[in-house]
């Protein structure tokens, strides 16, 4: 008995120990959180917006038209609202594109030759894929976390020259102009929906499809930020439910009149 009674309580030490270590270990990164978060910070809900480390690079030249279109399926980004105000997140960060649309903060941290002072405000949307065959600047594969940014946020943080920087990113909630829209693609049997201009958390996690003459249909995501139904709705005026990351779930009632077409896009109305 008195072995067992010991053990218990060694655990029990342990687990104290951890509790009390798991803070100290990520200090460094609070402090950071308290100066960025300073007053008329908002409530960010669900999400999670803490400081995390990561690297980033550019990609493309100062006019960023490779970063146009993208592993997430958005079109041009200038008439869809992003602009060059974007980048292409590693595997780790893109989650197979369910990451498309979240925003972010990042700042250059801990290289004083090659930072240059302040924040950036992104959204993703595209991948930058991992490469097995190479064999240097690996920056991209897992579980590496990496921004490749467009030229012109890059050099909002870091001089040209740095090529590769250290960051520093956290989770910002997504602040835009105007409804959800919805892109209305694929063929008659193969429904797929791309919502883009997603406010609130920015990155759908789940969403219905609804027909006036249906009820709820759940729809699975394709590539990128597409969501498809294999139940026929042409004719038939739509209404999405569209699920964010952080859990919200906001209804688009009756936003696709009965008589749409493919390659169309539609205004939600309203927005998280
Ligand atoms: C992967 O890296 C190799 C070696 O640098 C390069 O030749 C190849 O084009 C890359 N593949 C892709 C898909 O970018």
């Amino acid at each position: 008995m008195k072995l067992l009674e010991k053990m218990m309580y060694v655990e029990f030490f342990m687990i104290v120990m951890a509790i009390s270590v798991v803070p100290m270990s990520y200090g460094h990164v609070s402090r950071i959180d308290d100066v960025a978060e300073a007053p008329g910070s908002d409530d960010n809900g669900g999400l999670d917006t803490a400081w995390y480390t990561a690297r980033a690079t550019f990609y493309g030249d100062i006019h960023g038209g490779e970063t146009q279109q993208g592993a997430c399926g958005y079109g041009n980004l200038y008439q869809q609202g992003y602009g060059l105000a974007t980048a292409a997140l590693s595997d780790a960060l893109f989650n197979h594109g369910y990451t498309c649309g979240a925003c972010f903060e990042l700042m250059c941290a801990n290289d004083p030759q090659w930072c240059v002072p302040g924040t950036i405000k992104i959204t993703a949307t595209n991948n930058c894929p991992a490469n097995y065959t190479k064999t240097t600047d690996l920056w991209c594969n897992p579980p590496q976390k990496h921004f490749d940014l467009s030229l012109p946020m890059f050099l909002k943080i870091a001089k040209y020259k740095a090529g590769v920087i250290p960051v520093r990113y956290r989770r910002i909630r997504c602040t835009k102009t105007g409804g959800v829209k919805f892109e209305t693609q694929g063929n008659p049997n193969f429904l797929m929906i791309m919502p883009y201009n997603v406010g609130g958390a920015g990155d759908v996690k789940a969403m219905q499809i609804k027909g006036s003459r249906t009820g709820w249909i759940t729809m699975s995501k394709n590539w990128g930020t597409h969501w498809v139904t294999g139940v026929v709705l042409t004719g038939q005026g739509l209404s999405f439910r569209v699920t964010t990351s952080d859990g919200v779930t906001k209804d688009f009632i009756n936003v696709v009149p009965k008589n749409w077409g493919f390659k169309q896009t539609f205004d939600g109305r309203i927005n998280f």
